[in-house]
């Protein structure tokens, strides 16, 4: 069992500290320093071609029903997710990752630390146990030793160095040091007065661990992993730190926050957070050591205290993030480094303790169905399906009829959205309700003027959304298992709600009868089916002989 540091601060017992941007300073100021700064230097010169910056997952499992390691290989496979990081060294999914070119962290789990810094041998066994047994098949290109250790645990600060020491001798005595990097991923909260970046410092009195841990890093080449939340900043910080800064949005140069010591603009929080590890590193005379970001996120969901924990502010900050990454710009500091990071996580943990957000920190659930969707449809497929840029009309809850109506009359009469489809008899006219019916009308009239500022407003009657409203009933049918073997399938699309309930009901039956699945949510099983045959590229010809014989309820997209 993995034990597992929660990630955030907000965990009252542990007592943690936020960083505090209450010295943010908004001023308006020109110049950006820029060029190549001495760490920059050292750093790339040990760059090779091949060290794009990229973007990984963090998978932590406390899931119901998770997958099995060979479908969450595959599933990994098909999103284009090369890099993970675990929590332990799960045997299983460490032997199903074999030969599959992901890259992964491993983990050494809190409580397994004082055994390995206490004893050399039990170093060497770790090593052997979880790292000689797969490698190089299961590409291992990490160990995280611990999890926020010198601020969850602090009686174990002193053991952790030799842990790590140990641990890397191990690897030495293998030759693969040059392989492996080891570190130990750190809370936000071990780093006091983070903005301005510049006069950021550790926990002085962590600095007798500190200190000989950057010295370690510093020999061997390895990044400082920090776990770095601007949801967190965001949250304690409120009314002192901009939702747009929090969230990768774009801002206006007056709102940019402007370090007063290096007039370095910081549009970003992370890019702060990060710098201001840089600096802190600076402050005990380290400067060619690498931030590389083990944890950053934004929950999708939360309870009434988490307002901020929605669906639309994580798709804006986990897709704004992605692209920041792959964009390479680094930080204000270092615009010539960018940090790899790993997203927190991979999947809604739905078995972790309340808050509600700790069980929503996932890009998808554990079926694997999308937990919502990224807009990131310019990166290389990563997390990517070419339908998801996507933003979407849809009439607002809670809007009485007769506003809607007056509204959908406008909109298919002189807005001139295209309401063929919702006529009666037409694909889109069930169910026949003015709701559904202006949904469907005011995303023609908003995707028809092309998405434009106050096409999508209808008087206050429409919201715009970034969760397709056909998407719990949209789905890819693969058509034929030749077509699927080349790669060539149509998208289907349902109407929105359109789903029939005895359709949903044989499909779900099937899907039981089969053990595909057990989930009893009729909503999600186009999806789920959809998502098993992708994830296990396989599927039964019953699956596509069910599909086809419903055929006539879907309109094809090309
Ligand atoms: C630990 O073992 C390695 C070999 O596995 C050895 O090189 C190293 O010197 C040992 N360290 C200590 C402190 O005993
Ligand atoms: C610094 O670390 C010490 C030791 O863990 C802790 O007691 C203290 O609260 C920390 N200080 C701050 C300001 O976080
Ligand atoms: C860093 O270097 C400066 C100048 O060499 C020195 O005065 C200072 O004590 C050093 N700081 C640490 C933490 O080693
Ligand atoms: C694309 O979207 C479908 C559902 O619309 C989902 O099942 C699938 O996992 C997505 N694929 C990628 C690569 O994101
Ligand atoms: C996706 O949306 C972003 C921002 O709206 C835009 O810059 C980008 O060009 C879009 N990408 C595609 C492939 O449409
Ligand atoms: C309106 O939509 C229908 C069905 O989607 C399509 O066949 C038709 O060409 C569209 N009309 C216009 C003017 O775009």
């Amino acid at each position: 069992m993995k034990e597992r540091a929660v990630p955030c601060f907000g965990n009252g017992e542990l007592g943690m500290v936020v960083p505090v941007f209450l010295a943010a300073v908004f001023l308006l100021c020109s110049g950006i320093p820029a060029g190549s700064s001495p760490l920059a230097v050292q750093i790339k010169r040990t760059r090779g071609p091949r060290d794009e910056p990229f973007v990984g997952l963090n998978i932590g499992t406390e899931v119901s029903n998770l997958v099995s390691p060979e479908a969450l290989v595959s599933f990994l496979q098909v999103q284009k997710i090369a890099h993970v990081r675990l929590y332990d060294a799960n045997p299983d999914i460490l032997t199903a990752l074999a030969r599959s070119k992901i890259r992964v962290i491993i983990s050494v789990p809190n409580n397994q630390i004082l055994a390995i810094g206490s004893s050399n041998a039990t170093a060497v066994a770790w090593i052997s146990r979880n790292v000689l047994a797969y490698y190089p098949k299961t590409l291992i290109t990490g160990i995280a030793v611990g999890d926020e250790v010198l601020t969850t645990v602090p009686s174990y600060a002193p053991i952790l160095v030799p842990a790590i020491e140990f641990l890397y001798s191990a690897l030495v005595a293998a030759n693969l040091h040059n392989e492996i990097k080891i570190s130990t991923p750190h809370a936000a909260s071990l780093i006091l007065d983070t903005f301005p970046p510049s006069q950021a410092f550790f926990n002085q009195s962590l600095s007798s661990v500190i200190v000989p841990l950057l010295r370690f890093l510093s020999r061997t080449g390895s990044p400082l992993m920090m776990n770095l939340y601007p949801y967190y900043v965001f949250m304690e910080n409120k009314g002192v730190v901009p939702l747009a800064n929090s969230l990768f949005r774009p801002i206006a140069p007056s709102k940019e926050m402007v370090d007063p010591n290096t007039l370095l603009h910081y549009t970003n929080v992370l890019d702060a957070m990060i710098d201001a590890a840089y600096y802190s590193m600076k402050n005990f005379n380290f400067t060619d050591v690498k931030v590389l970001v083990t944890e950053t996120g934004w929950p999708s969901k939360g309870d009434s205290k988490e307002p901020y924990a929605t669906i639309d502010y994580a798709d804006t900050y986990n897709s704004n993030l992605i692209k920041h990454v792959l964009d390479k710009s680094g930080t204000p500091l270092h615009p010539e480094l960018t940090s790899n990071v790993y997203i927190y996580e991979l999947f809604n943990e739905d078995l972790r303790s309340p808050p509600v957000s700790e069980a929503s920190w996932g890009l998808f659930n554990g079926d694997l169905t999308p937990a919502y969707l990224l807009h990131v449809s310019d990166t290389g497929g990563f997390l990517a399906n070419d339908t998801t840029n996507q933003t979407y009309c849809i009439a607002m809850g809670g809007v009485d009829s007769k506003t809607l109506q007056s509204a959908l009359d406008w909109a298919c009469g002189p807005g001139q959205a295209n309401c063929t489809e919702i006529q009666p008899g037409e694909n889109c006219f069930k169910p026949n309700n003015v709701k559904s019916h202006a949904s469907y009308a005011f995303d023609s009239y908003y995707q028809k003027e092309g998405k434009v500022a106050g096409s999508c407003d209808f008087k206050g009657a429409a919201m715009i959304t970034t969760t397709d409203p056909s998407r719990h009933s949209s789905f890819f049918l693969h058509q034929g298992k030749q077509q699927h073997r080349a790669g060539k399938f149509h998208r289907l699309k349902w109407c929105s709600q359109q789903i029939r309930a005895h359709h949903l009901k044989k499909w779900r039956d099937r899907c039981i009868g089969e053990g595909i699945s057990t989930s009893s949510s009729n909503t999600f099983l186009p999806f789920l089916f959809n998502s098993y045959v992708d994830a296990t590229l396989s599927y039964r010809p019953m699956t596509v002989d069910l599909w086809l014989d419903e055929i006539h309820s879907f309109v094809i997209v090309p």
